[in-house]
């Protein structure tokens, strides 16, 4: 049975208990992030930490820890589930338990709630014959920076995607694409490797930042670019990146090859790369 942290307190997850006047629970009020942990150590804390500390304000609430009670708080939950290979930490933030009225109440106490869980390497297949998505309508909210909890829209879309006989979807608003259900998106075309910039409809993704990082890194020309449908079909490669996936090459899109239909050679470089960044925070050579 896995420990997990609830308000100050480390349990078995069957005893660990929410109110059902948590605001989470009826208005979906709350927050969440997704840390990788490789080799034990949490990847790219800083960073998740920055992006938890946006969402908390966008929705009005404050970091209820430091830094430093954060990483404590990680390094004491994963001292709890000792496990063999890669793991992620779930952390989540509602406004707590409160009498259901629409206003914000002024003084909930609020619930921080993390698990921790392992990270499976994606199928084997996954990465040879890559994966198939389609395109769907963006019908999510227009504050998909915020790391929301309230995920209906996404889970919807992904259920979509499998009516489809697709994996996920790539979303379009107003015919730019936005992100996957769960990813962010890239295109390789013409020899410049392409992500849309960032903006209030899509999630600031951590993974994202640091492929970029890693494209200038290795002189990849790389650019932020609001990308269309035509752009998509026209690409010779297509990536999906996030924390619990890394980067999946989209082979298929509506039913059509994407570029020669098998994972690219520029994605197979980035991937490499990607692996050896990991290494070297092990070795203590990156950050
Ligand atoms: N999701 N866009 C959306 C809508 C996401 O839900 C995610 C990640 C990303 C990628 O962000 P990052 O690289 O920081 O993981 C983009 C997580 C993994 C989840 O909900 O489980």
């Amino acid at each position: 049975m896995s420990i997990v942290y609830l308000n100050g307190r480390f349990l078995p997850e069957d005893q660990a208990l929410v109110s059902v006047l948590d605001r989470g629970f009826v208005f979906g009020d709350g927050v969440y992030e997704v840390i990788p942990v490789y080799w034990g150590q949490p990847f790219r804390i800083a960073q998740h930490l920055e992006r938890l500390n946006s969402s908390l304000s966008a929705i009005r609430m404050q970091d209820p820890l430091t830094a430093g009670q954060w990483s404590e708080l990680l390094a004491n939950l994963l001292r709890f589930n000792p496990a063999p290979g890669d793991q992620s930490v779930y952390l989540q933030i509602t406004r707590g338990p409160a009498k259901r009225d629409h206003a914000i109440p002024q003084h909930t106490k609020l619930t921080l709630f993390a698990m921790c869980n392992p990270i499976t390497p994606p199928d084997s297949t996954l990465l040879t014959q890559g994966v198939s998505v389609v395109t769907l309508e963006d019908i999510r909210w227009q504050y998909c920076h915020i790391k929301a909890i309230t995920l209906l829209p996404n889970v919807l879309l992904r259920a979509n995607a499998s009516d489809h006989g697709a994996l996920d979807a790539i979303l379009l608003r107003d015919g730019q694409v936005t992100e996957g259900t769960a990813s962010n998106v890239f295109v390789w075309t013409g020899g410049v490797l392409c992500t849309p910039p960032k903006s209030r409809y899509l999630l600031p993704g951590i993974t994202r930042d640091l492929v970029l990082e890693i494209a200038q890194q290795h002189g990849v020309n790389a650019t932020e670019l609001n990308l269309t449908e035509v752009d998509l079909q026209a690409a010779d490669e297509i990536w999906l990146t996030s924390s619990t996936k890394e980067i999946l090459p989209v082979t298929q899109l509506n039913g059509r090859p994407v570029g020669a239909g098998v994972p690219g050679e520029h994605w197979r470089a980035m991937l490499a790369w990607y692996q050896e960044y990991k290494r070297n925070l092990r070795a203590g050579v990156a950050s």
